[in-house]
């Protein structure tokens, strides 16, 4: 079956068409085209992402990648429906459901209704968690789209495309398996016992760890998103204090590591680093070295302890990480030293599928597909839970 994959919760416009067959346990992909235009420049500037901006900005790059993997696929063979253009009922009806996006509307009557049907039988599309007004312009264009070449439409949970992930890459997930997401707006620790049913065992009462790698970069002086230059500083202090062995000068809190659950808190850690670099008369870019290491090292313990007592409590067989911020060097280091510590199979998608991303949607539409679980987007829900 070939799938068209559509994602706008955040600031990533991602299209891709996948091939997918198998069951459920044992599904196989097929990458026929992957397209993803990244908003970070424009957010850069500003600190942080504006939903309305990058609204807008989905508006601009959805039809332009569509046509993209089209191309790539062959599926586009520019044939223009000349006669059904004049089709005034269809327009009628798509424009009702694109009315809200103009600027996606404008590129879509101009681009997409002149184009013959593509070979595909679903399309999916996240429906959330996420930002509702960037959801809305990936669901409508799904919606638009289904309509106009006839195809069903399904809504993905994002947190389920993380979670499924390493699946593109051609591995399996072992049941029950756990995994540790972390993204900018989440961080949970989830079990599944078996495909397409989740617990979440714990997760952040605050702020998520993306969020605080960001927040912590901007009191350092640092551009959005900040995830990786702490983690470059970090790399780099760690160095230096090998060659050196130097003692760290600024000791951070580790919240939450004794608590009795598996839920984290990552915004009061941001403070100390806030009230630490208060105190500083001139940060110095070794102080700011020293801190980004610091911090890492202490959420990174958290994270590893915490998903340690969570194998140790449920015995999951895989454990997978995934989330923007599984892309960070020393949290993928000490989650491998845990799994082999505790002789439990890792998943550790690469960074193109650890950040959000068209494909891991697919995926996650196509199980829901197979098993029948699969439903029509109703509407945006930017709280969406697993
Ligand atoms: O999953 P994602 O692409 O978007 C969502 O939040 O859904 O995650 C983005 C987050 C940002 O907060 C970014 O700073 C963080 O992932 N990030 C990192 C690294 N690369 C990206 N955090 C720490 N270390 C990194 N290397
Ligand atoms: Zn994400």
């Amino acid at each position: 079956m070939k799938i068209l994959a559509i994602e706008t919760s955040c600031d990533e416009t991602a299209v891709a068409i996948i091939e997918a067959t198998g069951s459920v346990l044992k599904p196989k992909f097929k990458v026929l085209a992957d397209a993803l235009h990244s908003q970070i420049e424009l957010h850069e500037q500003y600190g942080g992402v504006f939903p309305m901006m990058a609204k807008r900005e989905h508006q601009k790059n959805l039809v332009p990648l569509l046509l993209k993997n089209l191309k790539k696929t062959k599926f586009l063979e520019l044939r223009i429906k000349n006669n059904e253009l004049s089709k005034e009922k269809e327009l009628r009806n798509l424009k009702t459901i694109l009315q809200k996006e103009p600027e996606l509307w404008e590129e879509f009557t101009k681009y997409v209704i002149p184009i013959s049907k593509p070979s595909i039988d679903a399309i999916v599309v996240t429906e959330g968690p996420g930002l509702e007004p960037t959801l809305w312009v990936g669901i409508n264009f799904a919606l638009a789209l289904g309509l106009l070449w006839n195809i069903p439409v399904y809504g993905v949970n994002h947190m389920e495309g993380h979670f499924l992930s390493p699946l593109v890459e051609g591995t399996h997930i072992t049941y029950p398996a756990l995994s540790l997401l972390i993204s900018g707006g989440h961080t949970e620790l989830v079990l599944s016992p078996k495909p397409l049913t989740y617990k979440i065992l714990g997760k952040t009462r605050d702020d998520a760890v993306g969020e605080a790698f960001d927040k912590v970069a901007r009191i350092l002086g640092f551009p959005y998103p900040g995830g990786p230059t702490i983690s470059r500083l970090a790399e780099q202090a760690r160095e230096e204090l090998r060659i050196k062995n130097q003692e760290l000068s600024f000791p951070l809190p580790r919240p939450m590591l004794h608590s009795k659950d598996l839920d984290f808190s990552f915004s009061g850690l941001k403070t100390a680093v806030l009230y630490t670099v208060q105190k500083i008369e001139t940060l110095k870019d070794e102080d700011k070295k020293s801190l980004a290491k610091e911090f890492e090292d202490s959420v990174t313990e958290v994270l590893v302890h915490k998903t340690k007592r969570a194998i140790e409590l449920n015995k999951p067989k895989t454990l997978i990480l995934a989330g923007g911020v599984s892309a960070n060097k020393h949290i993928r280091k000490e989650i491998q030293k845990l799994a082999k510590s505790q002789k439990i199979k890792l998943l550790l998608p690469k960074q193109k599928l650890s950040t959000d991303n068209a494909l891991m949607i697919g995926v996650a539409g196509y199980l829901n597909i197979k098993s029948k679980k699969a439903k029509k987007p109703k509407k945006a829900n930017g709280n969406l839970s697993l």
